[in-house]
């Protein structure tokens, strides 16, 4: 039995449907939207939710063989996983943006608002710019209209949040999307049905 993380959501309903496609049935997933576990023991798969960025954990402590991650969650915590694919999926790109009227003052420790604490400081620190972090869970475009910060770092779409709230993107840091990812001992010792999976979503990255 494969066990595979997937993370609670419209991205994961998205990843869903790739397994399906792919070979990896199971139709009561479909059914029960308040139940956790779902199984095919014929198809050999036991898929679970989690919340998104729990994803990593559960597949890093092999509580999950395989999951399906976006690279920001992969980029603020770092797991000890293996990434086997991008799935092209739930693109969008993790920036810096702000007040339209901002300019950056460099004499000034740049006050950054952010759910990706790593990922920002990384950022900055590769540009020599002093920061002060200020971690949020949530709701980040506020921070700079209230003056809790200078600038954000966070996950533009469609970039409807930003324009709602008088923000524009400064700079794109890096693009994101969903990205297979396997626990290091059972990519190892379930090799041949992780590459059966990863072959049969491969293939719908590229049609
Ligand atoms: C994400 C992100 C932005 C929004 C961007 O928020 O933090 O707020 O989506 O999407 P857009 O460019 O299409 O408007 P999420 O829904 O994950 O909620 P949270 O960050 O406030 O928890």
């Amino acid at each position: 039995m494969l066990n595979i993380a997937l993370p609670k959501g419209r991205l994961g309903e998205k990843v869903y449907l790739m397994f399906e496609r792919a070979g990896f049935e199971c139709p009561s997933i479909k059914e029960n939207n308040r139940k956790l576990i779902f199984e095919n023991e014929e198809a050999g798969v036991r898929y679970f939710w989690v919340k998104p960025s729990d994803v990593p954990i559960y597949v890093e402590r092999g509580a999950a063989d395989i999951g399906v991650a976006g690279k920001d969650i992969l980029l603020e915590y770092e797991p000890d996983v293996y990434e086997l694919s991008d799935l092209k999926i739930g693109k969008c790109a993790m920036c810096v943006a702000a007040p339209k009227s901002f300019r950056d003052n460099s004499a000034r420790t740049l006050r950054v608002a952010t759910k990706f604490s790593r990922i920002a400081g990384n950022y900055y620190s590769s540009i020599g710019r002093d920061i002060d972090i200020i971690h949020l869970n949530g709701s980040i475009e506020i921070a700079p209209i209230l003056g809790l910060s200078d600038v954000i770092v966070d996950i533009v779409e469609t970039g409807t949040t930003l324009k709602e709230n008088n923000l524009e993107v400064k700079k794109q840091i890096v693009p994101i999307s969903a990205r297979l990812i396997a626990n290091k001992a059972s990519y190892k010792f379930k090799a041949e049905q992780i590459n059966a999976v990863a072959d049969g979503l491969k293939a719908q990255t590229e049609e």
